[in-house]
């Protein structure tokens, strides 16, 4: 068979088929025996079972191949055994290989999120399955010749090899999660249309982080006091990745959080213990935690202190909040501060809307978050749209107070009756009560 006949088998009502190696197989009589849940196998329908079973290790045992083999339907045709070569044209054409389970809503520039069915199903979100948000084509970074520029008033400036800033600065680790500012713009749009991608509910995800604190970084390099004069200064970012004209992408974020030894923002060249992936900002990316995921910028080339915020169209023309009035017509983008920490978030990861669902007991699960280290204290959740409530179990330790900087992952086990029609709603609260409204029409933002 060619991966093109494979590809056609993706639902029970075309059967399900995978390959492995070389082989493939129809699993369509085994899907309701999974037991990770016939969701979880569905993912991997019409293609590879590696870098699902890359994820899962309980897939590494001889019995699992064993019972695969049952199913076997067939070979791959040799000639289709390897990937189709890139095309030197396109800017994209050097893009690193993306896992099958994202879901892409953008394919050049890359933006994907996990599946809701996988979003939930460990604290740490795997590598591979990290959301993704690129503006640009990934640029390719050779280790060894790479700089990092750090400069500031008084034309002071640094600059950094990779292994400097491995060798000179203690490695601090974070357990953060970054959540894109359109996470849930899908759901935003059903109430008006909202320019820009349809991120549902996976916009978001927690690593593991590790690298240098900005703080020494900033220390080392003499800019350990807040600059003269009034008002609030910035550490302007910039990235590796530029577009036609040669603009990078680009974000600042306040002096003071940036030397704040609290606010743990980090220089991060590891995730989850391995190097940082390309599409994460290898080999070196900020990680601001509890702020929203725009000012992380991946791919880091330079760290400037000004006294002027990012000149960046990320910064002045995008990522604000305004009336749910305004519109494109009326949008005054100086009018609205650059959003840093983000409001309170939760959302269900299971059931999925639509999904029937047998009578007795139900288990809703799904994630909650707030920026600025705020935990989570408490998720509601109602089966009835709203009308009634029940605290939801709050998985995990309870973060020291003020650096919640990761989600907090939540279930409700509640009983259902025969035929009962449910509206499920969430919504969290967080250390300092603020609470997330049950409905979005109200916090619309263009
Ligand atoms: N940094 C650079 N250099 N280029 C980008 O396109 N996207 C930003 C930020 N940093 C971006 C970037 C946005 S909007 C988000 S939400 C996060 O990276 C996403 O990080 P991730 O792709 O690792 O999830």
């Amino acid at each position: 068979y060619t991966r093109a006949e494979v590809a056609r088998h993706r639902t029970p009502a075309d059967r399900v088929w995978v390959t492995h190696g070389t082989e493939v197989f129809d699993v369509t009589d085994f899907v309701e025996l999974h037991p990770g849940g016939p969701d979880k196998l569905l993912l991997a329908a019409g293609g590879p079972l590696e870098p699902f079973w890359a994820l899962y290790a309980v897939h590494g045992q001889p019995h699992v191949l064993e019972l695969l083999r049952e199913y076997k339907v067939g070979e791959l045709s040799p000639e289709d055994a390897a990937p189709p070569p890139g095309d030197a044209a396109d800017p994209f054409a050097g893009d690193p290989p993306r896992h099958p389970a994202l879901r892409v809503n953008s394919l050049k520039p890359f933006n994907a999120e996990p599946p809701p069915e996988l979003l939930t199903q460990s604290f740490l979100t795997p590598n591979e399955l990290f959301f993704t948000r690129n503006h640009l084509p990934v640029p390719a970074v050779e280790p060894g010749s790479y700089r990092l520029r750090v400069e500031g008033p008084g034309g002071r400036s640094l600059s950094l090899s990779l292994a400097e800033l491995r060798g000179r600065f203690p490695k601090h680790e974070v357990t953060a999660t970054l959540q894109c500012a359109g996470n849930r713009r899908a759901e935003m749009s059903r109430v008006r249309p909202v320019k820009g991608l349809a991120w549902d509910i996976g916009a978001i995800s927690t690593a593991r982080w590790g690298g240098a604190r900005l703080r020494d970084v900033l220390l080392h390099a003499g800019f350990g006091e807040h600059p003269p004069g009034e008002g609030e200064w910035h550490v302007c970012f910039e990235g590796l990745d530029a577009d036609a004209s040669g603009t990078p992408y680009g974000a600042s974020i306040p002096f003071d959080r940036a030397l704040s030894a609290e606010a743990e923002v980090l220089l991060a060249y590891e995730m989850n213990g391995r190097e940082l992936p390309r599409d994460h900002g290898f080999p070196v990316r900020v990680v601001v935690p509890g702020v929203v995921g725009a000012r992380s910028v991946k791919w880091l080339r330079s760290v400037a202190v000004s006294p002027a915020e990012s000149p960046s169209h990320w910064q002045q023309n995008d990522y604000k909040g305004f009336c749910p009035s305004v519109d494109w017509d009326s949008v005054d983008f100086r009018a609205a501060p650059a959003i840093q920490e983000l409001p309170v978030q939760s959302a269900i990861t299971e059931p999925r809307p639509g999904a029937a669902v047998p009578a007795g007991e139900l288990t809703v699960k799904g994630y909650a978050w707030s920026g600025g280290g705020r935990e989570v204290v408490r998720v509601d959740v109602s089966l009835d749209g709203g009308r009634t409530w029940r605290a939801a179990e709050l998985a995990g330790e309870r973060p020291e107070r003020g650096r919640g900087w990761a989600w907090t992952l939540w279930e409700l086990r509640a009983p259902v009756a025969a035929g009962a029609r449910l509206d499920i709603v969430c919504k969290a609260v967080d250390r300092s009560y603020n609470v997330q409204p049950d409905t979005v029409g109200p916090i619309w933002n263009l």
